[in-house]
């Protein structure tokens, strides 16, 4: 079924004009399609659900529902104070009133209204932008700060439980002979297995607080990174949060943690020249003064008390994964070269290293 037939299964106005690939997504397939009548245009976002990350879409589209539904009306009563226009997409219905399509080849559809007149970059563009980003996830968890986090299904069941992670870690170099061969034949990894070993206690430090009653499950975002985040191309502020299928109930810090993690670190995730990693501080600062004037109106100063944490466990936990998948012989993040995760893990590590030699400034930046 070619694209054009495909978006015209779903209820927008006026006539087609094209349908074209769009973003730079890396997980669903997404295209803007136009349409156009004699007064007015409609631009949406078509998307094919990535079934291989979401074998269930029908689950995430049920979030996204109930999401979308209760945003929409928050956002409608706080627009008196709102200091801006904000935004999140609605799910346009199929003609036949379903809230995604099924093709004959079994692949999932959905269209989403587009966010007009904003950009979501795919790097951090400077100190006004780290905050806004901070400003538009503090937003976006104020939102969804009185739903009950009963009654969502998780799509990604054990995301980020960190001890999972170590489990799996601990699995791999026990039971897969090549893993230990890995391990045995590089000094490197040997060291990074040392750096792991001393943070083995804290990779829990989270879920500890939850047990015992410190933290909350919320509602997150999940995959909070600056490319989910819509800046406004008229006003340079940021208009909406976008990529909400990994919306689902945990903790808010760690979208938190991940954003800086991601926003922070100038050099990226694909940096070889160790010496380039490190966490700016003054990104830093201004994506945490965005995010606290938000963060305000919902979190507990206990809830403070663990951003620190929260931002070095993050990192840790992204670096022991890649670390674990390099073991394991890269079979979950795509390589186009040799020992590739292995020196994402080495970037991860060092910005985890870097996150706690700042970890005084960062508490006080964080809890006064
Ligand atoms: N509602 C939307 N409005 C405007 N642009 C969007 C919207 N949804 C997606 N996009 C664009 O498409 C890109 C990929 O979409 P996203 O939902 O983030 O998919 P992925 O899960 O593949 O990252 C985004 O980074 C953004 O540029
Ligand atoms: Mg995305």
């Amino acid at each position: 079924m070619d694209l054009s037939n495909l978006v015209q299964e779903f209820d927008v106005g006026g006539r087609l004009v094209t349908v074209m690939p769009t973003g730079n997504g890396n997980v669903n397939d997404t295209y803007l399609a136009i349409f156009r009548n004699t007064f007015e245009e409609y631009q949406v976002i078509l998307q094919r659900i990535n079934t291989k990350v979401f074998p269930d879409p029908a689950l995430i589209m049920n979030n996204l529902r109930k999401v979308t539904a209760h945003v929409h009306q928050k956002l409608e009563k706080d627009c008196e104070r709102a200091d801006r226009v904000w935004q999140m997409p609605k799910i346009v219905k199929t003609r036949n009133g379903n809230d995604f399509f099924v093709d004959n080849a079994n692949g999932f559809w959905r269209v989403i209204t587009k966010i007009p007149s904003a950009t979501a970059f795919d790097e951090s563009q400077g100190v006004e932008h780290a905050r806004e980003c901070g400003t538009v996830l503090g937003y976006f968890h104020w939102l969804l700060s009185d739903i009950s986090h009963e009654g969502f299904a998780d799509p990604l069941p054990g995301f980020h439980i960190t001890s999972g992670y170590l489990a799996a870690y601990d699995r791999v170099l026990e039971e897969v002979p090549e893993a230990k061969r890995r391990l045995s034949a590089s000094m490197e990894a040997r060291r990074m297995a040392a750096f792991v070993e001393k943070r083995r206690e804290f990779a829990t430090v989270l879920q500890k607080a939850l047990v015992c009653g410190e933290l909350q499950k919320r509602m997150m975002h999940g995959d909070p990174k600056v490319n989910n985040i819509m800046i406004d191309d008229f006003t340079g502020k940021g208009s909406a949060m976008i990529d909400l299928d990994t919306i689902s109930p945990g903790l808010v810090h760690y979208d938190f943690g991940d954003a800086i993690r991601s926003i922070c670190n100038p050099a990226g995730e694909e940096e070889t020249n160790l010496s380039k990693v490190y966490l700016d501080l003054e990104l830093c600062e201004a994506f945490c003064m965005g995010y606290l004037e938000q963060a305000e109106m919902f979190m507990s100063s206990a809830d403070k008390n663990y951003l620190y944490d929260a931002v070095r466990l993050i990192t840790f936990e992204l670096g022991l994964r890649f670390f674990q998948d390099f073991l394991a012989g890269d079979i979950y993040f795509k390589t186009s070269f040799p020992e590739q995760n292995l020196h994402r893990a080495r970037v991860q590590f060092t910005l985890c290293e870097s996150i706690e030699v700042r970890e005084s400034m960062l508490q006080k930046l964080l809890c006064g």
